[in-house]
């Protein structure tokens, strides 16, 4: 059932303001791209000042565990010791490792390798070794606030295809951060995304995207990397929500690993590379707020 607001009742951000005087003018805005059936985010997609301080928290956070992990990788080190890293690093602040018993996901942190696309669960057994590029998936809840952010890291000297293909996927994701502008689509932010990705002769996995995120680990929309300028969720200032394109050296197609459940790999068994930000939709623009 749908109750109408009344123009002088609290205004349903929880800002304590008349709704006349706080988000009725916006919700009307909405209503003029929703008529045309264009995908508009409900209100629970629209963080409250508050609620943007609190994600903040959860991102520097994140951000430091990533910094951590950035001061100490190299070679000789095993995916388990960055799991051990990212656990300690998050509950001496306070927080909880978001992938942790996350739909029974055994571990702390996702570190991918190579051609593992993404959702590598850490080992004992697997060390990092020179040339090898790996992503690094941090997710952090602190006061249940979600944050969310990867990064790549590059072993010793790595070869010059790998490199270029860590460089270009950063550029993807700084594209398609340029790209975020409020009453548009998301589609926008998508095709500069896939487009680079294109032209430097790479591909980009399309069953696995981005996500809202915030309130939960993953919250509407999904995000897609390889959709069309045009389409897709209108974005509005106060939604938050990741960019995180996997992009293949080769073909797009990808597997996950029957074992384990989890472990995504390129079917050519070729490398792909991923960074992760998340973003907070402003009146001008976009802030990157968890990177
Ligand atoms: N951190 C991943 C993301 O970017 C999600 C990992 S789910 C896990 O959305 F269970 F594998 F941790
Ligand atoms: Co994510």
């Amino acid at each position: 059932m749908h109750f109408k607001i009344g123009r002088n009742d609290p205004c349903w951000c929880g800002s304590g303001i008349k709704y006349k005087k706080c988000h009725e003018a916006f919700d009307a805005k909405i209503d003029q791209f929703r008529v045309k059936g264009i995908k508009v985010p409900d209100h629970k997609l629209i963080k409250t000042p508050q609620q943007i301080e609190k994600i903040r928290e959860s991102c520097r956070v994140n951000v430091a565990v990533l910094d951590y992990v950035g001061e100490h990788i190299g070679p000789g080190v095993s995916t388990q010791e960055i799991d051990n890293w990212v656990y300690n690093e998050t509950v001496k602040r306070g927080a909880i490792p978001a992938p942790l018993n996350y739909n029974g996901f055994p571990k702390s942190v996702c570190t991918s390798i190579d051609e593992v696309v993404c959702h590598g669960i850490p080992s004992e057994d697997v060390i990092l070794k020179e040339g090898d590029i790996v992503n690094v998936d941090v997710s952090t809840i602190l006061d249940g606030y979600f944050s969310d952010s990867s990064r790549m890291y590059m072993i010793g000297k790595v070869s010059s295809e790998k490199e270029r293909l860590v460089r270009v996927t950063k550029e993807c994701v700084e594209l398609g951060v340029q790209a975020v502008k409020p009453w548009t689509r998301m589609g926008n932010m998508s095709e500069a995304v896939h487009k680079h990705a294109l032209e430097n002769g790479y591909s980009v996995v399309r069953e696995i995207g981005g996500h809202g995120v915030g309130l939960e680990f993953h919250e509407d929309p999904w995000v897609g990397y390889v959709s069309a300028a045009n389409t897709g969720m209108l974005m509005v200032p106060g939604m938050m929500f990741t960019i995180e394109p996997m992009v293949n050296m080769g073909k797009p197609d990808i597997n996950t690993d029957e074992e384990d459940g989890w472990t995504v790999r390129t079917d050519d068994g070729l490398p792909s590379a991923q960074w992760e930000v998340t973003v907070l939709v402003t009146d001008t623009g976009c802030e990157v707020i968890c990177w």
